[in-house]
Order: structure tokens, then C-alpha cells, then sequence
């Protein structure tokens, strides 16, 4: 790293106060985050599971207003993915009951806000009540053009190339579109996040390396952070230091 990026960094890891769009080399269009470390944060206070993920509830309507805030365009959190059900029923239900509660507390300030709400994932094997919910908050936010906030829910990165492949099948099958006539594009448009702008910003706390089956296809060309920090505890200093980071690499989508 240059001296100039290293005063930089130093000086923004000495300022706790959020930092504004101007302040930053460059800002990714679209962030995604594995929020991790519920689990390791509990343990570390000596609580209950589900009180760690209380507690990583809390974070995210910050770093969601952050988001909005520096005009990030789109922001994918991974709240339950597809194994996840494997988790105690007592895990699963607190899981549950706090997207409920979220939902239904944050919607009317994220609908004034102008964020559209989509769901990435399979609704259908949620509780009734969660599914309403989730349908409601995509529904009514459905027209609103500011920030684009995707959250997985039961949510399966290779499932839904599956889901891609089978409706572009179909499509092949009833004569719509020619096998030669399949792009990228095309499997782009039958993923959930048809529309939008791929992962320029991946983000996952705790450490871990690792991308979980998350948005493999569109994470292509993202560049990674790994804060060892846990997802409770990542402030929203610890995201400006992230988009810092961004802000330093070279991104050359494999040219020179
Ligand atoms: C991973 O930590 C985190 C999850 C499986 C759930 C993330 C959910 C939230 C932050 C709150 C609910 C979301 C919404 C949208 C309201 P872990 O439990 O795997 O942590 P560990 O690896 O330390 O055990």
C-alpha cells in the first residue's frame, strides 16, 4: 500500500464518526453481507444463541440506514440460509420470530425511506404468518426506487440456479428462446435478483473466509473483506473501514 493510502486508512481507523459518500475514494453500488459471529458473540457474553442474534438485529437497522445514507444502490444481507433449518428448533424459532418483529417494526421507516424490500429465497416453507409478512413488506415497497435491499431468507445460491435452469428449460421447451440464444444475461434475469447490478462488495464478519452459497453468480467479479470482528460488533465505523477497502483495490474484471 502506498503512503498516501496508508495515512488514509490510519486516519479513518482514528475517526469513529460515520463517514460521509464524499469521503471515499470510490463506493461500491452493491454490498452484500454474511452476517456472522451470532453464535461466538453469545457464547463470548455467556447468553443464549438467540439473544446473539437479538443483538446482530440491532446492528443491521444501523448499517442499513448507513447504507442509504452514503446512496449504496443495493445492499444483500444473508439472514437464514437453506441449512440453516438444521439449527434446534429453538434457534429456528427465535430466527424466526425476530425477522417477524423486524419486519414489522421497520417497515413503515423503510417504506418512508423509499426502499424497496425484496426476499430473496424460498417463501414457501415459511410459517404462515412470516410468508404474509415477507409478502407484504415486498409488496408495499415494491414501486419505491431508493435503496435496493435484498435479504435472503431459506435462501440457497445453487438452488437458485436450479430454479434459473429449470424456468430457462421450460422456456427452451415450449420454443421462447433457442439454446444458442442463452447468455448471461438470460440466467441473470432468472435469478432473484433479476435486474440488478452484481456484488461489487462482499462482506462477511468473524472471520471466516468462506462464501457459504451465497450469490455465487453474482459475487463473479466482487472484491471480498473479511472483518474479524462479529456481527454484533461490526459498527458502523467497522463498515466504513470495509468500503475503505473497497475504495483501495484495483478491480480490473480480468484485464490489465
Ligand atoms: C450467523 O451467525 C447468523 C445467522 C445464521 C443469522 C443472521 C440473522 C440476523 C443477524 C438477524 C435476523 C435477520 C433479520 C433480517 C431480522 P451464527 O449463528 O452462525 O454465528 P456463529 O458462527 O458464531 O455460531
Amino acid at each position: 500500500m502506498k503512503l498516501k493510502a496508508w495515512k488514509s486508512a490510519l486516519a479513518l481507523a482514528l475517526k469513529k464518526t460515520p463517514r460521509t459518500a464524499s469521503e471515499f475514494a470510490k463506493l461500491p453500488e452493491h454490498v452484500a453481507i454474511i452476517m456472522d459471529g451470532n453464535g461466538r458473540w453469545a457464547k463470548k457474553h455467556h447468553l443464549n444463541v438467540s439473544r446473539g442474534h437479538r443483538q446482530g438485529t440491532e446492528n443491521l437497522r444501523e448499517i442499513i440506514r448507513h447504507t442509504d445514507d452514503l446512496g449504496i444502490r443495493a445492499l444483500s444481507l444473508y439472514a437464514f440460509s437453506t441449512e440453516n433449518w438444521n439449527r434446534s428448533e429453538e434457534e429456528v424459532g427465535a430466527l424466526m420470530q425476530l425477522m417477524l418483529d423486524f419486519f414489522t417494526s421497520e417497515i413503515d421507516e423503510l417504506d418512508a425511506k423509499n426502499v424497496r424490500i425484496l426476499i430473496l429465497g424460498d417463501k414457501s416453507r415459511m410459517p404462515e404468518r412470516q410468508r404474509e409478512v415477507l409478502r407484504e413488506a415486498e409488496k408495499r415497497t415494491e414501486k419505491n426506487t431508493g435503496l435496493q435491499l435484498n435479504i435472503a431468507i431459506n435462501y440457497g445460491s445453487r438452488a437458485e440456479i436450479v430454479k434459473a435452469t429449470r424456468e430457462i428449460a421450460v422456456m427452451v421447451k415450449n420454443g421462447t428462446i433457442r439454446p444458442e440464444e442463452i447468455t448471461e444475461e438470460t440466467i441473470s434475469d432468472h435469478l432473484y435478483t433479476a435486474g440488478q447490478k452484481d456484488v461489487d462488495l462482499m462482506i462477511r464478519t468473524s472471520g471466516e473466509q468462506r462464501l457459504s452459497n451465497f450469490l455465487l453468480y453474482q459475487n463473479a467479479y466482487a472484491e471480498f473483506v473479511f472483518p474479524e470482528v462479529l456481527w454484533p460488533d461490526f459498527s458502523v465505523h467497522e463498515y466504513d473501514l470495509a468500503l475503505e477497502a473497497y475504495g483501495r483495490r484495483d478491480r480490473r474484471f480480468g484485464g490489465r
